[in-house]
């Protein structure tokens, strides 16, 4: 396929503004109920066994999306401006590595890093188009309507869905190429076995040829990484125990927040951060819509995330025995967090 480069004048519209966005719900099947396990199993799976866990997707409703934000805005949490920075520096260089291609993002929020990346493509006279692929709506179709007032040109095709499903269910390329964006270190969220999964999910989403663009956190001093995730105001305490307050809404729950505390570190040896939520006092617990009680010793502990923090050569060897070659890293001065560019190759 060839594309001509663009040099769109369009003065967007509403109604322009229309004529660009397409939404795709795949959340609303069965499948995907199943998939999002909307019935609390993962709960009371967490919860019943020992140690206690619960999976992290539970910080993301409302309340906890914001709090999220103003993480990622916090003097400690250095992760977000490291890597916006690093894309400020390099889109270019993105953008001249794939040619035209359209993003595909995974978890894509708010989209703002992706404005830097489009901003590269647009400097480039490449067709801008973007597929947001988020779980929430709400969210994805507000960014992707005011991505569209800010690029005239822009194509947006949202997909209201789990990675799972949208990786699965892409629709097909439009441009001559397309890159999968996977930034702001979500990979360091899944364990082992989930990157596993996740990693033949890409590939087979992918065309050989095409690309996949990864942001990791990398590797660095302990007291660093124990202040970006304890943060002298609290954002990330409260972001952790709002995990309860989700609980409580959903499955009619009695958890009671003052009797929690937010207790995070940094494992060395497993190179990652353990986000838990620890029993004040013994108490017990119940979640009536789930007819689930439980108990809690004083100190207790409920694992609520792993971030893992990666080496950056290890990472290159785990993607190239993916068929994901690195075809370009870039990090910060201080490597802090890295940007890898990769393109799919043949079996
Ligand atoms: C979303 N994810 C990359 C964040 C992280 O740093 O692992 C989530 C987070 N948890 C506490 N602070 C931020």
């Amino acid at each position: 396929m060839t594309i001509s480069k663009t040099a769109s004048s369009n003065v967007s519209s509403p109604y322009t503004i229309e004529k660009r966005l397409q939404l795709q719900h795949l959340l609303s099947s069965t499948q995907a109920k199943e998939i999002k396990q909307v019935d609390g199993s993962d709960v009371v799976k967490g919860l019943s066994q020992t140690p206690k866990s619960l999976p992290p997707r539970y910080f993301y409703d409302d309340k906890g999306s914001q709090l999220f934000e103003q993480i990622c805005e916090l003097p400690e949490y250095y992760l977000t401006r490291t890597e916006t920075a690093i894309l400020q520096k390099y889109a270019g260089e993105v953008a001249s590595f794939t040619g035209a291609c359209e993003l595909v993002e995974l978890g894509s929020g708010s989209s703002t890093k992706t404005r830097v990346l489009l901003d590269a493509y647009q400097e480039l006279g490449y067709p801008l188009r973007y597929l947001p692929i988020d779980v929430s709506a709400g969210i994805l179709e507000n960014s992707a309507k005011d991505l569209l007032a800010d690029y005239p040109s822009l194509q947006v095709n949202g997909i209201v869905s789990t990675y799972e499903l949208a990786l699965e269910n892409l629709p097909a390329a439009e441009l001559p190429s397309r890159a999968i964006c996977f930034i702001g270190s979500t990979l360091g969220n899944l364990k082992p076995e989930e990157c596993e999964r996740f990693f033949s999910q890409i590939t087979s989403a992918l065309q050989v040829g095409e690309y996949f663009l990864l942001g990791i956190d990398l590797q660095k001093p302990a007291h660093l990484l124990n202040a970006a995730y304890n943060d002298s105001q609290g954002v990330t305490a409260a972001f952790n125990l709002n995990m309860l307050e989700h609980l409580n809404w959903k499955f009619d729950g009695n958890f009671d927040t003052t009797q929690f505390e937010h207790w995070a570190f940094y494992n060395e040896s497993q190179h990652q951060i353990e986000m838990h939520l620890k029993s004040k006092r013994s108490q017990s617990v119940h979640l009536r819509a789930l007819d689930l009680t439980v108990e809690f010793e004083m100190g207790e502990t409920i694992l609520t995330e792993i971030s893992r923090k990666f080496d950056i050569n290890v990472m290159q060897q785990y993607l190239e025995a993916r068929r994901l070659k690195p075809l370009q890293v870039w990090t910060d001065a201080d490597r802090w967090f890295g940007l890898v560019l990769c393109q799919l190759q043949s079996a």
